[in-house]
Parts: structure tokens; sequence; C-alpha cells
């Protein structure tokens, strides 16, 4: 079956994953959270006691992979939710502590080709609206469809600290600026699949956009 493939990459806290679900269920398709099976992993590196000194217990990781398998659950009112060895995780993948600790889960070798199986296999049984970092560049890079977010940090962070808030989960803004600015920087500057804009996406600076007008914008690149 011939599926298309929608990638939405970009910095952290640029909207993607809103504006991702967004495009999905307009389109009908599927959508794909790539961060969530980085943050999963992290969450279990944190849960298994596999982090001494902030450095990760890479041996003790990698012998786990192969059990790690991702797959969809039916949640309520008939949605899809993707979990990890049949378990969803939910707003305990959005601590401070997981987001300082996910870029370097995400830099290890045997973690990304672990999930970058994965990533391919799900847009098989459908088409896919799928956000990340890499996902026009190495996870699909003949997407269909490419597009790249950006925003200032300052503006990004107040973003997640509204969110966080909102959410209840501890946390100051400084804080958040300073992850988004790490993360970015670990993100961007990794050996393998680094955070960079595929020649040929769309670039997109959501600073002074609302969430309506980005997708207003994305679904006539898409129609034209
Ligand atoms: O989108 P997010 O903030 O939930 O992603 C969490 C981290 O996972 C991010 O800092 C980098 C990593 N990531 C990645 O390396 N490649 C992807 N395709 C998606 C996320």
């Amino acid at each position: 079956m011939k599926t298309t493939v929608i990638a939405i990459d970009g910095y952290a806290s640029t909207g993607k994953s809103t504006l991702s679900k967004q495009l999905a269920k307009h389109l009908g398709y599927t959508y794909v959270d790539t961060g969530y099976m980085f943050r999963t992993i992290g969450f279990l590196v944190l849960q298994n006691n596999w982090l001494k000194n902030d450095i990760i217990a890479v041996t003790e990781l990698e012998k786990a992979l192969p059990a790690l398998q991702f797959s969809w659950k039916e949640g309520d009112n008939a949605q899809m939710h993707m979990a990890l060895n049949d378990l969803v995780y939910g707003e305990e993948l959005r601590t401070t502590e997981v987001s300082n600790l996910v870029s370097k889960v995400a830099a290890l070798p045997a973690v990304r080709a672990h999930l970058l199986d994965q990533q391919r296999s799900l847009s098989k049984a459908s088409s896919v609206v799928m956000d990340g970092r890499d996902i026009g560049t190495v996870v699909f890079p003949n997407a269909t469809h490419k597009f790249f977010l950006n925003a200032k940090p300052e503006i990004r962070a107040e973003r997640r600290y509204a969110e966080m808030q909102a959410k209840g989960i501890p946390g100051t803004l400084d804080e958040v600026l300073a992850n988004v600015i790490e993360r970015d920087r670990l993100d961007s500057t990794r050996a393998i699949a680094p955070l960079v804009k595929a020649q040929d996406a769309t670039e997109i600076d959501t600073s002074a956009m609302d969430v309506e007008a980005i997708f207003q914008l994305l679904c006539d690149h898409i129609k034209a």
C-alpha cells in the first residue's frame, strides 16, 4: 500500500505536536510523536536506575532495547495511543527530569537504530504525520511533505512553561528556558541524525504566529 508521510521537524516547543495532531486529524492520517518514543526510553532509564552520577549505564540499556516494542492501543473514544510494551505513558514523560535526560538518551546510536526501524514500520499500515527532529532527513528522506518549525527560545520557553503550569508540572521559567537551549544544543550537535533542516523542507518561524495561522499555512502548502 502506498502511504503518505508528512514530516514535521524542528526545535523543542515550537508547537510541532499540537500542529501535527491537528493536521493528522484533518487529513485522517495517523499521528506519530517520535519525541514520545525517546522520552519513554529516558523515563525507563530513570525508573531502572540506569543513570549514575549523570552517566547512562549504556550496557544495561542496550541489553533491554530489543524487548522495547511500540504498538497502538485503543483508549477512550476509540482514540489510538502509542504504547511501549503495552503501557501508555502520559505526563510523567514531561517532567524536568526526563526533559533534561532525553537528549542524552537520543544521542545513543543503539537507541536511534532501535527506534528508526520502528518509526519506519509505522508508516506501512497507514499514512502518517510524524513529528521529531530527523524525520525529513533520516527517517523518511523521501517524505511527501516536509516542514521545519522554529521560534525564538524565549517564546518557546514561555509556551512550554504555560503548558506545564496548566498541567501542574513543577518547574520555573528559567529552568524551562535553560532546558530548551541545552536540548537545542545537544540535539543539533550530536553525531547521529542531528537536528537540522532538510534541504527540501519548508521552514516556518512560529514566533509571531498562533496555532490557527500555522495550521492554515501547512494546509495551504500541502494543497499546493
Ligand atoms: O519532541 P520532544 O521534545 O518530545 O522530544 C524529546 C527529545 O527527543 C528531544 O530533545 C530530542 C529527541 N528526539 C530526537 O532526537 N529525534 C526525534 N525524531 C524526536 C525526538
